[in-house]
Protein backbone atom coordinates (compact mmCIF):
# COMPACT_ATOMS: atom_id res chain seq x y z
CA UNK A 1 0.00 0.00 0.00
CA UNK A 2 1.26 3.57 -0.79
CA UNK A 3 2.31 5.92 1.85
CA UNK A 4 -0.36 8.68 2.54
CA UNK A 5 0.96 12.60 2.55
CA UNK A 6 -1.46 15.53 3.48
CA UNK A 7 0.06 18.94 2.49
CA UNK A 8 -1.95 21.39 3.75
CA UNK A 9 -1.52 24.92 1.89
CA UNK A 10 -1.68 24.69 -2.13
CA UNK A 11 0.37 28.15 -2.46
CA UNK A 12 3.95 28.26 -3.62
CA UNK A 13 5.70 26.16 -1.37
CA UNK A 14 2.75 23.61 -0.32
CA UNK A 15 2.15 23.20 -4.16
CA UNK A 16 6.14 22.90 -4.94
CA UNK A 17 6.40 20.30 -2.32
CA UNK A 18 3.36 18.50 -3.79
CA UNK A 19 5.43 18.42 -7.12
CA UNK A 20 8.85 17.23 -5.55
CA UNK A 21 7.25 14.46 -3.20
CA UNK A 22 4.88 13.07 -6.47
CA UNK A 23 8.49 13.23 -8.50
CA UNK A 24 10.02 11.35 -5.77
CA UNK A 25 7.35 8.63 -6.05
CA UNK A 26 6.79 8.91 -2.01
CA UNK A 27 3.15 8.12 -1.70
CA UNK A 28 -0.29 9.94 -2.44
CA UNK A 29 -0.32 13.23 -1.99
CA UNK A 30 -3.63 15.57 -0.55
CA UNK A 31 -3.28 18.88 -1.03
CA UNK A 32 -5.53 21.35 1.34
CA UNK A 33 -6.39 24.70 1.25
CA UNK A 34 -8.81 26.75 2.34
CA UNK A 35 -8.98 28.95 -1.20
CA UNK A 36 -12.00 26.56 -3.74
CA UNK A 37 -10.76 25.52 -6.72
CA UNK A 38 -6.89 26.18 -6.03
CA UNK A 39 -6.25 22.66 -4.61
CA UNK A 40 -7.83 21.18 -6.98
CA UNK A 41 -6.42 22.65 -9.71
CA UNK A 42 -2.97 22.10 -8.86
CA UNK A 43 -3.43 18.76 -7.76
CA UNK A 44 -5.41 18.11 -11.14
CA UNK A 45 -2.65 19.66 -13.02
CA UNK A 46 0.15 17.51 -10.96
CA UNK A 47 -1.45 14.72 -11.70
CA UNK A 48 -1.46 14.86 -15.13
CA UNK A 49 2.15 15.45 -15.44
CA UNK A 50 2.77 11.64 -13.94
CA UNK A 51 2.05 10.20 -17.54
CA UNK A 52 5.18 12.38 -18.42
CA UNK A 53 7.47 12.17 -15.80
CA UNK A 54 6.27 8.31 -14.90
CA UNK A 55 5.42 8.65 -11.42
CA UNK A 56 2.68 6.94 -9.98
CA UNK A 57 1.05 9.22 -7.16
CA UNK A 58 -2.68 9.65 -6.77
CA UNK A 59 -3.02 13.42 -6.39
CA UNK A 60 -5.71 15.12 -5.18
CA UNK A 61 -6.65 18.49 -4.34
CA UNK A 62 -9.38 19.50 -1.55
CA UNK A 63 -10.84 22.16 1.04
CA UNK A 64 -11.82 19.07 2.87
CA UNK A 65 -10.37 17.88 6.09
CA UNK A 66 -11.51 14.46 5.74
CA UNK A 67 -9.95 13.75 3.13
CA UNK A 68 -6.82 14.05 4.81
CA UNK A 69 -7.48 10.91 7.42
CA UNK A 70 -4.69 8.19 8.15
CA UNK A 71 -2.05 10.63 6.85
CA UNK A 72 1.20 8.99 6.75
CA UNK A 73 2.47 12.52 7.46
CA UNK A 74 1.56 16.30 7.34
CA UNK A 75 3.20 19.10 6.11
CA UNK A 76 1.77 22.06 6.68
CA UNK A 77 3.05 24.85 4.16
CA UNK A 78 -0.34 27.68 4.93
CA UNK A 79 0.51 31.07 6.28
CA UNK A 80 1.48 34.05 5.13
CA UNK A 81 4.89 34.62 3.63
CA UNK A 82 7.10 37.85 4.28
CA UNK A 83 7.13 40.56 1.88
CA UNK A 84 10.58 42.79 1.65
CA UNK A 85 11.29 44.47 4.83
CA UNK A 86 9.83 42.11 6.99
CA UNK A 87 11.33 39.48 9.75
CA UNK A 88 9.81 36.36 9.81
CA UNK A 89 8.75 36.84 13.05
CA UNK A 90 6.10 39.78 12.00
CA UNK A 91 4.03 36.81 10.48
CA UNK A 92 3.47 35.40 14.03
CA UNK A 93 0.18 36.41 15.07
CA UNK A 94 -1.64 35.54 11.18
CA UNK A 95 0.24 32.31 11.15
CA UNK A 96 -0.61 30.90 14.80
CA UNK A 97 -3.81 30.93 14.18
CA UNK A 98 -3.53 29.78 10.69
CA UNK A 99 -1.70 27.04 12.44
CA UNK A 100 -3.95 25.88 15.33
CA UNK A 101 -6.57 25.73 12.54
CA UNK A 102 -4.78 23.64 10.22
CA UNK A 103 -3.05 21.59 13.34
CA UNK A 104 -6.53 21.43 15.22
CA UNK A 105 -8.45 20.00 12.04
CA UNK A 106 -5.92 17.78 10.90
CA UNK A 107 -4.55 15.99 13.15
CA UNK A 108 -7.15 14.24 14.82
CA UNK A 109 -8.11 12.40 11.90
CA UNK A 110 -4.66 10.89 11.07
CA UNK A 111 -3.32 10.49 14.97
CA UNK A 112 -0.27 8.35 14.23
CA UNK A 113 0.97 10.82 11.77
CA UNK A 114 4.59 12.54 11.66
CA UNK A 115 4.16 16.50 11.83
CA UNK A 116 6.55 18.65 9.47
CA UNK A 117 6.03 22.15 10.04
CA UNK A 118 7.41 24.22 7.21
CA UNK A 119 5.22 27.83 8.17
CA UNK A 120 6.90 30.70 9.82
CA UNK A 121 8.78 31.91 12.22
CA UNK A 122 9.28 28.05 12.17
CA UNK A 123 10.19 27.42 15.29
CA UNK A 124 7.59 29.39 17.15
CA UNK A 125 5.17 27.48 14.50
CA UNK A 126 6.52 24.23 15.39
CA UNK A 127 6.30 24.35 18.91
CA UNK A 128 2.14 25.26 18.29
CA UNK A 129 1.57 22.40 16.02
CA UNK A 130 2.88 20.22 19.27
CA UNK A 131 0.79 21.95 21.83
CA UNK A 132 -2.37 21.83 19.48
CA UNK A 133 -2.05 18.48 18.14
CA UNK A 134 -0.73 16.85 21.66
CA UNK A 135 1.57 14.42 19.82
CA UNK A 136 4.85 13.05 21.12
CA UNK A 137 7.85 15.34 20.14
CA UNK A 138 9.61 12.86 17.91
CA UNK A 139 6.60 12.68 15.91
CA UNK A 140 6.17 16.86 15.14
CA UNK A 141 9.75 19.08 14.10
CA UNK A 142 10.43 21.83 11.76
CA UNK A 143 11.83 22.37 8.09
CA UNK A 144 14.03 24.62 8.22
CA UNK A 145 18.07 23.79 8.88
CA UNK A 146 18.07 21.89 5.42
CA UNK A 147 16.91 24.87 3.78
CA UNK A 148 19.42 26.77 5.35
CA UNK A 149 22.41 24.45 5.14
CA UNK A 150 21.47 23.78 1.31
CA UNK A 151 21.65 27.82 1.12
CA UNK A 152 25.58 27.69 2.76
CA UNK A 153 26.16 24.47 0.57
CA UNK A 154 25.34 26.35 -2.22
CA UNK A 155 27.33 29.49 -1.59
CA UNK A 156 30.22 27.39 -0.93
CA UNK A 157 30.26 25.19 -4.31
CA UNK A 158 29.95 28.86 -6.10
CA UNK A 159 32.88 30.08 -4.11
CA UNK A 160 34.96 27.17 -4.38
CA UNK A 161 33.89 25.82 -7.91
CA UNK A 162 33.03 22.55 -7.01
CA UNK A 163 29.52 20.23 -6.98
CA UNK A 164 27.60 20.76 -4.07
CA UNK A 165 27.01 17.11 -4.00
CA UNK A 166 30.59 16.78 -2.35
CA UNK A 167 29.84 19.80 0.21
CA UNK A 168 28.56 18.89 3.43
CA UNK A 169 28.09 21.52 5.92
CA UNK A 170 26.38 21.63 9.40
CA UNK A 171 24.20 24.74 10.47
CA UNK A 172 22.69 25.11 13.76
CA UNK A 173 20.18 27.42 15.95
CA UNK A 174 16.78 28.85 14.59
CA UNK A 175 15.24 29.88 11.25
CA UNK A 176 16.12 33.54 11.54
CA UNK A 177 19.02 35.83 10.56
CA UNK A 178 20.89 34.44 14.18
CA UNK A 179 21.30 31.21 12.98
CA UNK A 180 24.26 29.56 13.07
CA UNK A 181 26.67 27.93 10.43
CA UNK A 182 29.24 26.15 11.65
CA UNK A 183 32.55 26.34 8.98
CA UNK A 184 34.31 23.60 11.57
CA UNK A 185 31.63 21.65 10.78
CA UNK A 186 31.65 22.13 6.56
CA UNK A 187 34.23 20.08 4.29
CA UNK A 188 34.76 19.22 0.81
CA UNK A 189 34.53 15.73 0.58
CA UNK A 190 35.67 15.39 4.06
CA UNK A 191 38.38 17.96 3.48
CA UNK A 192 37.84 21.01 6.11
CA UNK A 193 36.68 23.74 4.53
CA UNK A 194 38.95 26.60 5.95
CA UNK A 195 41.57 24.67 3.17
CA UNK A 196 39.48 26.52 0.29
CA UNK A 197 38.04 29.75 1.27
CA UNK A 198 39.98 32.23 3.16
CA UNK A 199 38.50 33.55 6.45
CA UNK A 200 36.84 36.73 4.83
CA UNK A 201 35.25 35.11 1.79
CA UNK A 202 34.01 32.10 4.05
CA UNK A 203 32.68 34.76 7.02
CA UNK A 204 30.68 36.71 3.93
CA UNK A 205 29.40 32.97 2.93
CA UNK A 206 28.03 32.72 6.56
CA UNK A 207 26.48 35.92 6.63
CA UNK A 208 25.01 35.78 3.04
CA UNK A 209 23.76 31.98 4.14
CA UNK A 210 21.98 33.71 7.05
CA UNK A 211 20.01 36.16 5.61
CA UNK A 212 19.48 33.81 2.17
CA UNK A 213 15.86 33.80 3.06
CA UNK A 214 15.42 38.12 2.97
CA UNK A 215 17.34 37.84 -0.03
CA UNK A 216 15.01 35.67 -2.04
CA UNK A 217 12.57 38.35 -0.57
CA UNK A 218 14.05 41.22 -2.09
CA UNK A 219 14.38 39.99 -5.24
CA UNK A 220 10.72 38.41 -5.66
CA UNK A 221 9.01 41.39 -3.34
CA UNK A 222 5.63 39.60 -3.90
CA UNK A 223 6.18 36.53 -1.36
CA UNK A 224 9.30 34.29 -0.62
CA UNK A 225 11.60 31.34 -1.39
CA UNK A 226 9.55 28.18 -2.31
CA UNK A 227 11.84 25.73 -4.84
CA UNK A 228 14.68 25.18 -2.13
CA UNK A 229 12.30 25.40 0.67
CA UNK A 230 9.98 22.62 -0.72
CA UNK A 231 13.07 20.11 -1.74
CA UNK A 232 14.06 20.68 1.79
CA UNK A 233 10.93 19.49 3.05
CA UNK A 234 10.76 16.85 0.70
CA UNK A 235 13.99 15.67 1.47
CA UNK A 236 12.87 15.20 5.20
CA UNK A 237 9.49 13.54 4.22
CA UNK A 238 11.67 10.98 2.34
CA UNK A 239 13.84 10.41 5.03
CA UNK A 240 10.58 9.40 7.11
CA UNK A 241 8.70 7.35 4.88
CA UNK A 242 12.03 5.57 3.63
CA UNK A 243 13.30 5.24 6.64
CA UNK A 244 16.43 6.25 5.77
CA UNK A 245 18.26 7.64 9.16
CA UNK A 246 19.37 10.73 7.59
CA UNK A 247 21.30 12.79 9.76
CA UNK A 248 20.19 16.61 9.37
CA UNK A 249 19.59 19.65 11.04
CA UNK A 250 16.11 19.77 11.74
CA UNK A 251 14.17 22.39 14.79
CA UNK A 252 13.33 19.67 17.68
CA UNK A 253 11.66 20.24 20.46
CA UNK A 254 14.71 19.92 23.02
CA UNK A 255 14.68 18.87 26.60
CA UNK A 256 18.22 19.66 28.26
CA UNK A 257 19.88 19.08 24.77
CA UNK A 258 22.54 21.98 24.12
CA UNK A 259 21.42 23.26 27.85
CA UNK A 260 17.83 24.53 26.35
CA UNK A 261 14.18 23.72 27.33
CA UNK A 262 10.45 23.62 26.40
CA UNK A 263 11.74 24.91 23.22
CA UNK A 264 11.94 24.23 19.48
CA UNK A 265 15.23 24.75 18.25
CA UNK A 266 17.41 23.60 15.28
CA UNK A 267 19.91 20.74 15.84
CA UNK A 268 21.37 17.93 14.55
CA UNK A 269 18.96 15.13 14.57
CA UNK A 270 18.78 11.72 12.90
CA UNK A 271 15.89 11.13 10.86
CA UNK A 272 14.04 7.71 10.04
CA UNK A 273 10.47 5.79 10.30
CA UNK A 274 10.08 7.35 13.80
CA UNK A 275 10.86 10.55 12.86
CA UNK A 276 13.69 12.45 14.91
CA UNK A 277 14.63 9.50 16.46
CA UNK A 278 18.01 11.15 17.99
CA UNK A 279 19.03 14.25 19.01
CA UNK A 280 23.28 14.97 18.00
CA UNK A 281 24.87 17.24 20.55
CA UNK A 282 27.94 18.13 18.73
CA UNK A 283 31.19 19.54 20.96
CA UNK A 284 31.07 23.26 20.55
CA UNK A 285 33.56 25.81 21.34
CA UNK A 286 32.88 29.04 23.55
CA UNK A 287 32.76 31.54 20.26
CA UNK A 288 29.76 28.90 18.73
CA UNK A 289 28.35 28.34 21.82
CA UNK A 290 27.72 31.99 22.25
CA UNK A 291 26.31 32.35 18.58
CA UNK A 292 23.99 29.78 19.45
CA UNK A 293 22.83 31.18 22.63
CA UNK A 294 21.69 34.21 20.66
CA UNK A 295 20.08 32.71 18.46
CA UNK A 296 18.25 30.73 21.14
CA UNK A 297 17.50 34.04 23.15
CA UNK A 298 16.19 35.06 19.98
CA UNK A 299 13.85 31.77 19.56
CA UNK A 300 12.63 32.06 23.85
CA UNK A 301 11.35 35.67 22.40
CA UNK A 302 9.10 34.87 19.69
CA UNK A 303 7.66 31.98 21.70
CA UNK A 304 6.95 33.97 24.52
CA UNK A 305 5.31 36.40 22.51
CA UNK A 306 2.95 33.46 21.28
CA UNK A 307 2.10 33.63 25.00
CA UNK A 308 0.72 37.26 24.86
CA UNK A 309 -1.28 36.20 21.61
C1 LIG B 1 13.02 31.07 3.71
O1 LIG B 1 14.00 31.11 4.44
C2 LIG B 1 10.56 31.11 3.52
O2 LIG B 1 11.66 31.13 5.63
C3 LIG B 1 11.71 30.69 4.32
O3 LIG B 1 13.09 31.27 2.50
Amino acid sequence: MRNKISVIGAGFVGSTTAHWLAAKELGDIVLVDIVEGIPQGKALDLYQSGPIEGFDAKIIGTNDYADTANSDIIVVTSGAPRKPGMSREDLIKVNANITRDCISKSAPLSPNAIIIMVNNPLDAMTYVARQTSGFPKNRVFGQAGVLDSARYRTFIAMEVGVSVEDIQAMLMGGHGDEMVPLPRFSTIAGIPVTEFIPKDRLDAIVDRARKGGGEIVNLLKTGSAYYAPSAATAQMVEAVLRDKKRVIPCAAYLEGEYGLNDMYFGVPVVVGAGGIERIIELPLNDEEKALLQKSADAVRSTIETLKTL
